[in-house]
């Protein structure tokens, strides 16, 4: 295969971050755009030279030229499109979260070994250069056994409203939006323990907030100002053990009466602690004084485009080289398992075991 027919399904935010990493590829066509608001379609292909617009994605599988897709759809619609991209014989690259829980997410990897086509799940931040440090540096053992782990990813005010914060379009809150990223990226650099329990709250108590001044956000492309529906956490705390002994205390917001926004990502070993955000730094012993190292690692300026075209650079990769995928789908499975738990721990008040 010379170049790589590709076809994106969902033409709103984050799809532009794959267009982008797509046309630095020279082994990559984009063929198609498909999105349920023509107009919006019809002005992408126009913006990114796309030749084939479509409003029904089942249509735009139907075409001969086009062999992979992402799909930057809703939530809801993950797992019927990526399935049926997949029965057409495409591969797929899928935003995360994989689907809107377990049961979807393994219909969708039971589809890609049926059908042989390749389903990556779009856990970008992997994709980071801090990560892949850290990463080594587990695989060294220079932090031994990893027995705790503590991560927040807190916004002051970032509901993206719209789809976001419609339960029935996107499965939850913060915890399957931003929470998906934390808890992928601890369990990747971990070596990919499994899950045994989970203890979770969530919080239903402030909405949307669309009326606040002096502050901007992320909004998605449906966002409806005069519109407040929200049915959805606006925060979340959780308590998950894995079968390695290593318990992860999380948090996660959209919406919180706090000082500012919050990422903190740290792992302790006992020989060595880590910190990954909001800087790279390592907790030691050296000649019996404690010390701190912060090694020299430069992301990009624009560290969210550079990770995305990594991301999708890899997904061309694995498809022309047959290269073994750094996110398969099966990733994706056991944090939904994950995500599941969260959500009934907190519905029911107990423990999940999983
Ligand atoms: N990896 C990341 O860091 C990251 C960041 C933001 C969003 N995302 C994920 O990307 C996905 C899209 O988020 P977004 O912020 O781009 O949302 P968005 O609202 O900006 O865009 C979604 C687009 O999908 C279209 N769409 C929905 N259902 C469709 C269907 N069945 N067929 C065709 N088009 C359809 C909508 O019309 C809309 O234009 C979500 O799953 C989200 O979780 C990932």
């Amino acid at each position: 295969m010379d170049k790589v027919k590709v076809g994106i399904i969902g033409a709103g935010n984050i799809s532009e971050l794959h267009v982008q990493g797509y046309k630095k590829l020279e082994n990559v066509e984009l063929v198609a755009v498909c999105d349920l608001d023509k107009e919006k379609a019809e002005e992408y292909a126009a913006k990114h030279d796309i030749p084939n617009i479509f409003t029904d994605y089942n249509k735009m599988l139907k075409m001969e030229d086009l062999d992979a897709v992402s799909v930057t759809t809703w939530n809801n619609s993950h797992a019927p499109i990526s399935i049926a991209a997949m029965k057409a014989g495409k591969d797929v690259l899928c935003e995360k979260p994989l689907a809107m829980n377990a049961d979807e997410a393994q219909k969708m990897v039971d589809t890609s070994k049926e059908t042989n086509k390749l389903l990556m799940v779009g856990f970008v931040r992997r994709f980071e250069k801090n990560a892949n440090y850290i990463k080594e540096t587990i695989e060294n053992d220079d932090l031994g056994n990893v027995y705790y782990a503590k991560t927040g990813y807190m916004r002051k005010w970032g509901n993206p409203g719209g789809w976001f914060c419609d339960k029935k379009r996107s499965g939850g809150g913060p915890v399957i939006d931003l929470g998906v990223h934390v808890i992928d990226l601890i369990s990747y650099l971990t070596g990919k323990p499994k899950a045994v329990s989970v203890m979770a709250s969530t919080f239903e108590h402030l909405g949307l907030k669309p009326y606040i001044k002096g502050m901007s956000k992320y909004n998605a492309k449906d966002y409806d100002k005069d519109n407040p529906f929200c049915d959805v956490e606006d925060s979340a705390t959780a308590l998950i053990k894995y079968d390695n002994g290593m318990t992860l205390s999380i948090e996660t917001s959209w919406v919180l009466h706090t000082k500012e926004d919050n990422n903190y990502l740290m792992l302790y070993g006992d020989k060595a602690g880590v910190k990954m955000e909001p800087e790279l730094e390592f907790y030691k012993e050296h000649n019996d004084y404690f010390v701190e190292e912060r090694p020299i690692v430069k992301e990009e300026e624009d560290k969210f485009s550079a990770i995305f075209q990594r991301e999708t650079a890899h997904f061309i990769d694995c498809i022309i080289n047959n290269t073994e995928c750094r996110n398969p789908g099966e990733d994706g499975v056991a944090i939904m398992k994950i995500l599941d738990a969260i959500y009934e721990s907190a519905r029911s008040g107990h423990e999940v075991i999983l």
